[in-house]
This record gives C-alpha cells, structure tokens and sequence, in this order.
C-alpha cells in the first residue's frame, strides 16, 4: 500500500501544479496555509484550489472538473448554486441582507419546519453548531440542571460540551480537543451508541438537563440505531426529566423531515443547519409545543433578552431567511429527497458489488441519499466499533485515488452525498473508479 500512495501523491502533485502554488502563497498569509484548519486534512497534501461549482460538479485552478459527492460536506447537499436559492438570495440581497428586524420569509420557513419535522415553534441561528449550543442553553435553564450526555463517538459542531468521550470508562477530553475550558467530565456525561442499560444509569443521577444526539451517528461512519432504541431512548429521557435534543443536520438526508419524520421520533428539539439554505449560513432550531410554552414563560423580554447568551446580531437575517424559504420550497422537496434517495440505493449496490467482487472485507452503510463505506466486515453498533474501523492510511489512499480520477469524497470519513443534480453517471463512474482501487487492492 505505501507504493500505492506514493504513485498517487505522484500523480496528484504533477496534476495540479497551480493548486499548489497557491497553496504555497497561501503559507504568508493564512494560519497553517488555509483558511480554515479542516483543510488541512485533503489527501494530496495540499487542497485543490476551485473556481467554480454548479449542480454535483466543480472545477479546479488546474483545469480538471469533479464529481463532487462530498457536497461541502453535506452543506450544499442541494448541489452547488441551486437556481431557486441564487435567484431568491440575488433578488434579497438588493433589498437589504441584516435589519435585527423579521421577515415574513421567517413565517413561511417556521411553518414549513413545522410541517416537515412535527415540532410548532422555530428559532434561526447561522450555523448547526450555534442551534446545538443555544438549544443546550435553554435545556440547562429550563430544567435547572447543568450536564448534557451525548453519545461516544458523536459530533455535533464546535459545542465545548461534546468534546468528551470515554477512556477506560471515564469521561476525558477527545483527542484533538483544543482549549477545552474545564474538564469536560464537569459537562458532559457520556455513553455508547445503542446502550439502553449505561443511559439509563447515567440519566438517573437527575443532573442532566438533555440528552444531545444525531437520530443515527454520521461523524463516525454511519451507525443506526438497533431496533426499539430511540423507543427506549424516549422512555427514559420522559422518566428521568431530562429533554431530548435531536440533531438533524445530517440526517436530513434520511428524508424532507430528516429522520425524525421518516422513523416517527417524538424530540422535544429539533437543530438543523448545513443545507437548508442551500450552502448560504443558516440553521435552524425548532421545539415541541410543551417547551416552547415553558420556555415562553421563562425567558425575559426586557432589558435582559440580548445579553442572555442565544441569538446573534446576524443570526436569523433576511438574506438567510430568503434562502432557507427557496430552498425548502423549491430545492430539497420532497420529490427531490424521492430521487436522491434512490441515487443512494445504486451507488451503495455499485460499492456492495465491488466489495464482494474483490473479496474486501468492508461494508456499506446508506442513510436515505447518504452512502458511507467502512473497512471492516460488519455493521458497528457503536462509535467505539466504528472508530476502531478506521483505516487512516487506508482512507487517504481511497480519498487520493478518487480525487486523481475525478471524484471528491468527503475528506473526513468515506462518505458520499447525492444531491438533486447528481446523476446515475455520476454514480457510475464512482462505481468503476471504485472497483478499480478495490481491484488493486483485493
Ligand atoms: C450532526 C452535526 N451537527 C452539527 C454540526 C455543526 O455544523 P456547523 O459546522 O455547520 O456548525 C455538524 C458538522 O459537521 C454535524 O455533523
């Protein structure tokens, strides 16, 4: 395999000469040479440098064009520059883009929300990963209690709180985690993915003001949950107090309502964020009838309402707004989510039969129109199964090898993302570059 990636890493740094002059400028003037330190992480060693992106495919400084399944990592899982959101954020954005006044797009995306996820009441923030911290905020005020339990394994943004995972059965700082502000075992109780028995022990100490999850976990691979587990999951949250949040981001994918609608889920919250405006920042989170009227009567409306730790100069502004009503009105439909869905099926048959053709013992998992593969031999039923089937070298030869024949997965886990301009050859020629590596490899 080293021989393997050193061809690759041949080939890429041959075929992208202007990327990496760029990437080289780039050096003076931004921290770590990119704008943003995830991206650090593409397999060539340097990012491509892109110019332009519409539908499933992008094009890079060097001239070669991409099938893009990584789709910003599902931000624009709409493909790029959907018509009806640059049309609506064009048109918007002539007649004001931030006034801290509403719009009547708001009433229209809250209604639609509603309809979509089964939860009344909607608040707007500009990233998922500000949704997931107010949404906390108002679980520790309205319940008094000052710890959130996530599952191990689980991402959910740039959340202090969700840092932590379990060592040796004690809750620690995950790796990587810069600048945790306490130990985040003060914050944060943790348990396995599917493990009803450590959930209910950890919810009974009554210290724990909500439970955060994804309805299956996406940052890790995909693990779904085993059958009776977000029954369960519901059960003991009502007994023991404690509120349930479920972070739809990703699992928007499993359907127009995520899969909280798909699988009847009853969450008290509801975050989402990434691709309901199209790729424009916006997020959104939404709560049940009961919590939004205690919440109501809690909160202040005074002089206190700004300084109260939720919200944001620019969050919920007009142009977000105008872009998450296009999108949702015209772009993610649910005839959309019909075809994505079925895209899903055919590039997890195309992965499944490259698998068992050259003998690899890996599988493939989809959620809806999201499809991930793993290099081990069955389903993990936790984050600890899944992580312990990483393959990081693996993975950067699979992500090169792809990149160099004209194809992005995402950069963080083997995962593909169908989007309404995806196209059954676009699936296909993933399908055969990807029997080419399995073949190299089997
Ligand atoms: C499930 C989930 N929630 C929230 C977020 C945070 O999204 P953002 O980085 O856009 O704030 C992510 C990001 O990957 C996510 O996977």
């Amino acid at each position: 395999m080293p021989e393997l990636l050193e061809r690759e890493l041949d080939r890429f740094a041959r075929e992208h000469p202007r990327s990496r002059e760029l990437a080289r400028e780039a050096e003076a003037s931004l921290l770590q040479g990119v704008p943003m330190p995830w991206m650090v992480r593409w397999a060539g060693g340097f990012p491509v440098f892109a110019v332009e992106a519409t539908g499933a495919r992008f094009r890079d400084v060097d001239g070669h064009e991409y099938v893009d399944f990584c789709l910003g990592d599902t931000a624009a899982m709409t493909g790029h520059s959907p018509e009806p959101t640059v049309r609506a954020v064009a048109e918007q954005a002539r007649r004001g883009i931030t006034l801290m006044l509403p719009s009547e797009d708001a009433l229209w995306v809250g209604r639609e929300l509603a309809r979509r996820f089964g939860l009344p009441r909607w608040q707007f923030a500009l990233t998922a990963t500000d949704a997931n911290r107010f949404a906390i905020r108002l679980c520790r005020e309205l319940t008094g209690r000052p710890k959130i339990l996530v599952f191990n394994w689980c991402y959910h943004g740039s959340v202090d709180e969700t840092f932590a995972t379990l060592s040796d059965g004690r809750v620690v700082a995950r790796q990587g985690n810069v600048g945790p502000p306490v130990p985040l075992a003060e914050t944060t109780r943790v348990v396995e993915w599917n493990d009803v028995e450590a959930l209910e022990h950890e919810l009974v100490y009554g210290d724990v003001a909500c439970v955060l999850t994804e309805p299956a976990l996406t940052n890790v691979g995909i693990v779904l949950p085993d059958d009776g587990f977000h029954r369960a999951l519901r059960d003991v949250t009502r007994r023991t107090g404690t509120l349930l949040i479920v972070d739809e981001t990703h699992t928007l994918c499993a359907g127009p309502g995520g899969y909280t609608a798909a699988h009847g889920l009853e969450p008290d919250v509801v975050t989402v964020g990434k691709a309901i405006a199209g790729g424009i920042p916006a997020a959104a989170y939404g709560f049940s009838e009961e919590v939004a009227w205690q919440l109501e009567a809690l909160l202040p409306r005074d002089e206190y309402a700004d300084i109260g730790g939720i919200g944001g100069t620019v969050a919920a502004n007009v142009l977000s707004l105008a872009a998450m009503r296009a999108t949702l009105a015209d772009v993610l439909t649910d005839a959309a989510f019909e075809r994505m869905i079925r895209l899903g099926e055919r590039f997890e048959a195309g992965v499944a039969g490259a698998i068992e053709r050259h003998g690899l013992s890996w599988h493939v998992t989809r959620l809806g129109c999201r499809v991930e593969y793993l290099f081990r031999p069955e389903r993990p039923r936790n984050g600890s199964e899944a992580a312990a089937g990483g393959d990081p070298e693996l993975d950067r030869l699979l992500h090169l090898y792809a990149l160099n024949r004209g194809i992005l997965l995402t950069p963080f886990h083997n995962m593909a993302l169908m989007s309404p301009a995806t196209s059954e050859e676009d699936l296909d020629l993933h399908t055969a570059v990807f029997d080419e590596i399995a073949g190299e490899l089997g």
